[in-house]
Formats: structure tokens, sequence, C-alpha cells
């Protein structure tokens, strides 16, 4: 959805870059398919590593932050503008498509269109401790079906884990089952990574779903 949206919005000037950032290294789970699926297009990707994690910071740093990092990649010519990390998407959207000029996408609104179409039932959203706190899934889920069962879930050690590279060894495994034991029990029907960082973690979710 979000690339369907990028297709329909965005000038054929390969030349002029596309700017994409995130907190860390969470967004490169979008520029691959951003690479994938644009391959003429130029990307310009910033990671605002000195300010990560941005899932549990105040909603003015993180506003600040993602501002910052809009303005970084203006200055670059960039000709629209991808936030690759739904804490501040949560926060930050509307903030930066207001001061803009070039089209600026975010992570959210696309993924609720996605679960609103795919009927589910019972969802539940993983995030980042602000991105839950701010309950903008839960909210525009909501707003579109009031019948979806949202579940919330705050999974704050998720980004170290992925920043750390522990992706597939038994700590990681621990963490997710701390965090997913309730969710499990629930019997949902589609479980949504409401972080960018959190699909370096597919294979051990998916592990952890399908062991009884
Ligand atoms: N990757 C970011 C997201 O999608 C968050 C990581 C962080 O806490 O900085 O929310």
């Amino acid at each position: 959805m979000l690339l369907l949206l990028i297709k329909m919005n965005m000038k054929k000037n390969y030349n002029q870059p596309i700017g994409v950032f995130d907190s860390g290294l969470g967004g490169l789970t979008v520029l691959k398919y951003l690479l994938e699926y644009f391959p003429h297009e130029n990307f310009i990707y910033l990671g605002d590593l000195a300010n990560l994690p941005y899932g549990n910071k105040s909603k003015k740093n993180i506003i600040s932050y993602s501002n910052k990092c809009g303005q970084f990649l203006k200055s670059k010519n960039v000709k629209s503008i991808i936030i690759a990390c739904n804490t501040a998407s949560s926060y930050a959207y509307d903030v930066i498509l207001k001061s803009s000029k070039i089209p600026i996408f975010d992570v959210i609104n696309p993924c609720v269109e996605e679960i609103i179409a795919s009927k589910s039932k019972k969802v539940a959203i993983l995030g980042t401790e602000k991105t839950i706190e701010s309950n903008i899934y839960a909210n525009s889920i909501k707003k579109r079906n009031q019948n979806i069962k949202v579940y919330n879930k705050a999974c704050p050690l998720f980004v170290p884990i992925v920043e750390e590279g522990f992706e597939g060894t038994s700590i990681a495994y621990s963490i997710i089952d701390y965090y997913l034991k309730d969710i499990k029990k629930q019997k949902i029907d589609q479980l949504i990574l409401g972080c960018t960082h959190y699909p370096i973690l597919i294979k051990d979710l998916k592990k952890y779903f399908k062991d009884s």
C-alpha cells in the first residue's frame, strides 16, 4: 500500500533522490522494498543514531528529532520523504506534512489500510512504548471498523536487540516470550510489526508463534 501510494504521487525525475529516515537501522526494512519496487530511483537514507531510540522519548523530542531529519533530507534536495519509523509517524507525520511542499509518506496509514482490507477480526499491534502510548493504530482501525479487536503491546527491548544484532539468539527468543506470551494465548489472526526494526526479528517471531 505504501509502495502504491508512492508510485501514484512520485514525479518521474529519477535524478532527484527520495529521502528515507528512521531513528536507526529499522527503516532499512522499508528501504529494501523501495529499492526493489523503484529500481530507477535514488534514495538517501538517514538513521538518526545520535537520538536512538525514539521509542521512549517525549513527544516533544520525537517531533523535534523528526523535524530535523526532514530538514536535513530537504537540504539534500529530495523530491519526497518517507518516514520509515512508526514512532516518528505517530507524532511527527502531521507536523512534517504541514511544513512541506513535497509529498510526505508515513508507515502507519498504509498499514491500517491493509489491516482493514485483510478482514482480520483480532489484531495485535507491537510497537515502541511511544507508538503504543499514542494508540494511533487502534484509533485509526476503530474509525474504520469498530468490530476489529485490537491488542496493543509495547516491546521496548526489541529495538536494542536488533541494533545489537541479537536476532536468532536465545536472548531474542526469551524476550519475545516475555512480551508476547499473553498475546499468543489470544489466538489473534494478524500480528502487526508496528516498528520498522521488528521485521528483523521475523524468523524468531514466526518460530515463537509456531511453537506450542
Ligand atoms: N524503528 C522505529 C519505529 O518504527 C523505532 C525505533 C526507536 O525506538 O527508535 O518506531
